[in-house]
């Protein structure tokens, strides 16, 4: 038997997550056999289906997702015999008995997945640890948003923990997931060059940019009570900023990790009334042209508010007040409607401090690390060579040494991250999830920041659909005699 044997409850399998993220991520685990012949999947919802019927819709939601050549008939079947079906209303303690029944006698310790909105989350629990269907062994899978500031997130933590200790809840952030996010980790604790060079002796600055092409899908009404700084820089844009600037963990267990990562989060610098409008940028899109099609703007969407001021797109210079990195100035960018989907952070090192060439290419004079997080997973570190050719001197030429993580590896797919972030689950390994004060800790720096933008009046700024954010975002970098990277 292998240590990843599980029985899995799914909450909320009729929704959004489960059926665009979750069922193609165990396909996949199941086809490449991580998934143990034994585990089985139980669909919990409000909706009136039997086991038939709900196999069918997990079928054709798998036809949608997965790449015909990787969606096999021997393979579709073994994973649809796995999956039963319950009609549960959550709120209801009466229907969770079924829970018990399908557990009964089972030698696998369960894994209670919560596909739904995190305001009940806490009825859930309750709903399961009465009903007499949890163990010593029962580990819960929560999704993002957890909360809407530290209060409420500090409730549904509160919730969750009356049933389950911290040990045994993963919290997913799936940038956690996420292949070259992973690589962070090695690329900068295995080489010995980086570990000597990662500090502010040696880095000027650093970018990191999560801008996406897609609008709001749909998700006006959630969308609008969020903004971008609470769906995206609370969560993966800081924890993309924990793993570039934590120091080394002791070693590569949850916690010594999740330890590095909260030290980052309590001393990530706050923003003043002072500092607010030089180093923050609100916007929110207007019309225009998103690959070659026009888009309609925030306002405009379907379900919009037309006098919101919630921001889809926010930039800001942010620091790590300590000892590796006081005066080194991380920018952060992320917005939605930007011309195309590019996740990277930028590392630039330092110019060399006696320069011996051309003066009119010295500022070329400095190396960067690229880490390109989608859509082409990789990482390049540029550096200055000399120009080839007779005539041309000594003239230097910047260029990358190239790691394509999709030519290095070309026969490996390179899975979702869900499927990773499942399989840790089901080894009960959690140094991919998030522990419950980096989530607090982070929402109290988003928290200062909002309440001082509310205070000081910092409205968004228009920018049309396609364009790289309004031109103070821009402006906000370049001010620094610096400016974003959009190359690779
Ligand atoms: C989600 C946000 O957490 O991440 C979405 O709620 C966003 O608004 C998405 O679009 C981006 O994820 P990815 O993996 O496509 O970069």
């Amino acid at each position: 038997t292998s240590n990843s044997e599980v029985d899995l409850a799914l909450f909320g399998a009729l929704g959004d997550l489960a059926l665009r993220k979750l069922y193609p991520a165990l396909y996949q685990l199941d086809r490449e056999g991580l998934l143990p012949n034994t585990s089985r999947v139980l669909g919990l919802a409000r909706q009136e289906y039997d086991t038939a019927a709900f196999q069918a819709r997990v079928a054709e939601a798998l036809t949608q997702r997965v790449k015909a050549n990787e969606l096999d008939k021997e393979s579709l079947k073994r994973f649809l015999a796995r999956l039963d079906y319950a009609q549960v209303d959550f709120n209801q303690a009466e229907g969770y008995e079924t829970i018990r029944g399908w557990r009964e006698g089972s030698p696998r310790p369960m894994v209670v997945y919560l596909a739904v909105p995190a305001s009940i989350y806490g009825a859930i629990c309750r709903n399961l640890h009465a009903s007499g269907s949890l163990d010593d062994e029962t580990r819960v899978v929560v999704e993002k948003p957890i909360g809407y500031d530290l209060e409420s997130s500090k409730e549904i933590n509160d919730a969750i923990g009356e049933v389950f200790p911290e040990s045994r809840v993963y919290r997913i952030d799936h940038y956690l997931g996420k292949e070259t996010v992973q690589n962070l980790i090695a690329l900068r604790f295995a080489n010995p060059l980086f570990g000597t060079q990662w500090n502010q002796n040696h880095i000027s600055h650093v970018e990191i940019t999560v801008a996406e092409q897609v609008g709001i899908e749909g998700r006006w009404g959630y969308f609008d009570k969020a903004g971008q700084l609470r769906d995206m820089v609370q969560n993966h844009l800081l924890q993309l900023l924990c793993l570039i600037a934590m120091d080394p963990p002791a070693n590569l267990d949850a916690d010594a990790i999740r330890d590095e990562k909260v030290k980052v989060l309590k001393a990530l610098k706050p923003f003043t009334g002072e500092s607010l409008g030089r180093d923050v940028v609100r916007g929110q899109y207007t019309a225009g042209t998103s690959g070659g099609q026009s888009v309609p703007g925030y306002l405009e969407e379907e379900g919009a508010n037309t006098d919101s001021q919630t921001e889809t797109f926010v930039a800001m210079k942010t620091e790590v007040a300590n000892w590796r990195w006081a005066g080194v100035p991380i920018y952060l960018r992320t917005g939605k409607r930007m011309p195309e989907k590019l996740s990277q952070i930028v590392i630039h090192f330092r110019q060399q401090p006696h320069y011996i060439f051309d003066p009119d290419q010295r500022s070329l004079a400095a190396n960067k690390l690229i880490i390109r997080l989608q859509p082409e997973e990789g990482i390049a570190l540029h550096v200055l060579t000399k120009d080839s050719g007779l005539d041309k001197g000594m003239r230097l030429r910047p260029g990358p040494l190239h790691l394509d993580f999709n030519s290095a590896f070309p026969k490996s797919r390179i899975p979702d991250a869900y499927e990773r972030l499942l399989l840790e689950v089901m080894k009960g390994q959690q140094y991919l999830f998030v522990r419950r004060d980096e989530v607090e800790y982070a929402w109290h720096w988003c928290d200062q920041l909002i309440a001082a933008w509310e205070t000081h009046d910092l409205p968004p700024r228009r920018y049309p659909a396609g364009s790289w954010g309004p031109v103070a975002s821009i402006a906000m970098i370049t001010q620094d005699g610096r400016s974003w990277y959009e190359d690779y």
